[in-house]
């Protein structure tokens, strides 16, 4: 049996209805769904823009209007695509192991439109808006938006709801993906490049606690020790194999 079929054999193995699994997920998950990853090839979405120049605070406060038009089309691109077979295997694994927990990097809500039951979006949603005068969030689903959005109690500038580069995580978030991460037995770290942190240290935390980790991806990420069994190829591919996995 080929390496990788008995890996998965294993995994599987180890899926059962006690089983606790927490699932990290990057845009590799999302790019059979057709949503650009990062740092992937020439669709990615940077290689239009320079991430400095769209998802900071300073970007905003310099050039609000760029940046909502950059998110604008983020959320129609986003808003044109469906869950592939990778994020239904997910919630397949529902019906295996009632206690798994999706920490997603991604913010493109996915994973819920799949039907996952418990997601923590550990850098927000696109899905989200928060004023910047009063603080007020609430989920907008309006495609497009009018540019520059503006509040609807106060009438102050609209942001969107994720977490820039150089911003904190939100504390309970980070409490409670860490907090998953500590207490599972099986860790799947699927589509990530793990080079953005706090969020790839969840992979040592569920580790060092003791979990076995697997990463699912086309190639290697920048989890290295952390994990135990590398799975190689499309999510939307691998992860329907661990469900089917004997
Ligand atoms: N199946 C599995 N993995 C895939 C697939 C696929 N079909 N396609 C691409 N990948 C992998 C790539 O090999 C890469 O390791 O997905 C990863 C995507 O990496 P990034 O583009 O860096 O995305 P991500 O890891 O989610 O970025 C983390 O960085 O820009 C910030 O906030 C942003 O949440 C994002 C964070």
């Amino acid at each position: 049996m080929p390496h990788a079929e008995s890996v998965l054999a294993q995994l599987r193995a180890r899926l059962t209805a006690t089983t606790r699994v927490a699932v990290l997920s990057g845009a590799g998950i999302s790019a059979a769904s057709g949503v650009p990853t990062f740092r992937g090839g020439p669709d990615s979405l940077w290689e239009q823009e320079r991430p400095q120049d769209l998802a900071t605070p300073e970007a905003f406060h310099r050039d609000p209007d760029k940046v909502w038009r950059w998110y604008d089309w983020r959320r129609g691109l986003v808003a044109a695509c469906r869950p592939n077979p990778g994020h239904a295997a997910l919630v397949s694994l529902e019906a295996l192991t009632a206690d798994v927990t999706i920490l997603t990097q991604n913010v493109d809500g996915l994973h819920q439109r799949a039907g996952s039951r418990r997601v923590i979006e550990y850098h927000g949603s696109l899905w989200t808006v928060r004023c910047t005068a009063c603080g007020r969030e609430a989920r907008d689903e309006r495609v497009p938006l009018p540019l520059p959005p503006r509040c609807g109690a106060c009438g102050g500038l609209l942001r969107p709801g994720v977490v820039w580069f150089g911003e904190p995580i939100d504390p309970q978030v980070r409490r409670e993906a860490a907090d998953a991460a500590a207490g599972c037995d099986v860790f799947l770290v699927v589509g990530t490049s793990g080079v953005v942190h706090p969020a790839a240290g969840l992979a040592g935390i569920a580790k060092q606690a003791g979990a076995r980790v697997a990463e699912f991806n086309l190639e290697p990420g920048g989890l290295g020790g952390w994990v135990d069994d590398f799975v190689p190829g499309g999510a939307e591919t691998t992860l329907p194999q661990l469900l089917s996995a004997r």
